[in-house]
């Protein structure tokens, strides 16, 4: 079993990841939450596939589960279900000692999570994640919400869960393009920290992709939660630092939100979004051609949909400045100044149409 501590003073908790390991995480939560009352929040494909594994180790002695069941898909993560299970869990009369296990991908840790921050002003979870993109990415660092009508994950709460148990055997029944999904996160913590890791993903990619390799998929899992726990310690609420995480989510966002949210996965779009400013870091930061040219090919080994033919590079600029605040000096962006070196600077419009058109070039040549 791999263990590694997210340490953010009293809220420190560990991760632990380990294949085919239910009884194990049973046994964990148990021994270590102490509860008699377990809320299992899932969705309905995830519940249909991991629920009775886990409740059957869970539900020994006292210990009683309850299975509130969501819709798969983002629209669940919104004010309206967090409502619903307000009421059903008040109905149930839970209590402040019980403890909500989020087993899910990211729309179930994400709702489950606000659920816990915001119950009885706040009851302990723990996240069972069973998405890559969950696992690698959503479940470490506590940003827990919903989404409003007016902006995506705009209501919410930094709020850290007492552990998270990852079993990655659980990636084997998710669909093909989740695993890109996925994938696109994974790249990402290569290109803004680890040169090395990047290299890694480069020489091992079919291997990844077949899902055959049980070993190498905890160790790219262990490193992703280790690199994202590392810039989560510096800087928790994203005050400064952690924003590096958000590389390729400029562009990546305003693709999504011009799509209205239904074309793209979120890693699909964030895989566009850094291409787009890999090459706007080579253009202003001086990252090496070659090194450009690596995550080039990188980007387009990851499958996903084509930009839409009708979209213009104006269209993407606008729905940046109407989700970020483009002040004279710019906008700020992640860029790279070599992989696995990022940094954070003012992006002038010319420099993002500059990206963006890079993008339908590429789009163009049906490189995708
Ligand atoms: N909190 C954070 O730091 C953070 C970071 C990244 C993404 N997110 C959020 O995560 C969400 C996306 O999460 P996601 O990509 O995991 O999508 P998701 O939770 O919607 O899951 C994708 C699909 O896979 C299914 N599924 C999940 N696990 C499965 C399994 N093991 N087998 C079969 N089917 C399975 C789900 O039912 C769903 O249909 C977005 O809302 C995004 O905003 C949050
Ligand atoms: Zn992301």
């Amino acid at each position: 079993m791999r263990i590694l501590n997210v340490n953010l003073g009293n809220r420190t908790y560990p991760i632990f990841i380990e294949a085919d390991g239910f009884e194990k995480a049973a046994k964990k939560i148990l021994r270590q939450c102490d509860s008699k009352t377990y809320i299992i929040i899932s969705d309905e494909n995830v519940a249909s596939h991991y629920y009775e594994k886990l409740t059957s180790f869970l539900e020994q002695g006292e210990a009683k589960c309850y299975l509130y069941k969501i819709t798969p898909g983002e629209e669940s993560k919104s004010l309206t279900t967090a409502e619903q299970i307000y009421t059903w869990m008040l109905a149930n009369r839970f209590h402040r000692d019980d403890l909500i296990i989020a087993l899910g991908g990211g729309v179930v840790g994400d709702l489950a999570g606000f659920i816990a921050a915001t119950y009885l002003r706040g009851i302990r979870w723990v996240q069972i994640p069973t998405t890559l993109m969950a696992q690698v990415d959503s479940s470490v660092g506590g940003k827990v919400g919903v989404n409003h009508p007016l902006a995506k994950n705009s209501i919410g709460a930094f709020y850290q869960p007492q552990l998270v148990w990852i079993d990655p055997s659980t990636l084997k029944t998710l669909p093909c393009r989740e695993i890109y999904n996925g994938l696109a996160e994974v790249i990402k913590y290569g290109l803004i920290l680890d040169p090395e890791f990047f290299e890694f993903l480069e020489i091992n990619f079919d291997k990844i992709v077949s899902l055959q390799d049980s070993e190498l998929l905890n160790q790219i899992i262990k490193t992703c939660c280790r690199l994202k726990s590392m810039v989560v310690e510096k800087d928790e609420r994203e005050t400064d630092y952690r924003r590096i995480l958000n590389f390729g989510h400029t562009i990546g966002h305003a693709l999504e939100n011009i799509t209205d949210y239904r074309y793209f996965r979120h890693g699909e779009a964030v895989a566009w979004g850094m291409l787009a400013a890999a090459a706007i870091s080579q253009k202003s930061l001086s990252l090496p051609s070659d090194q450009f040219i690596r995550i080039e090919s990188m980007m387009l080994l990851l499958e996903k949909p084509a930009l839409p033919i009708d979209f213009a590079a104006d269209q993407i600029v606008q729905a940046i400045q109407s989700d970020k605040k483009m002040t004279s000096e710019g906008l700020k962006f992640v860029l790279l100044e070599s992989i696995g070196n990022s940094r954070v600077e003012f992006v002038n419009r010319e420099l993002i149409e500059f990206g963006v058109n890079y993008l339908l070039t590429i789009n163009k040549k049906g490189r995708t």
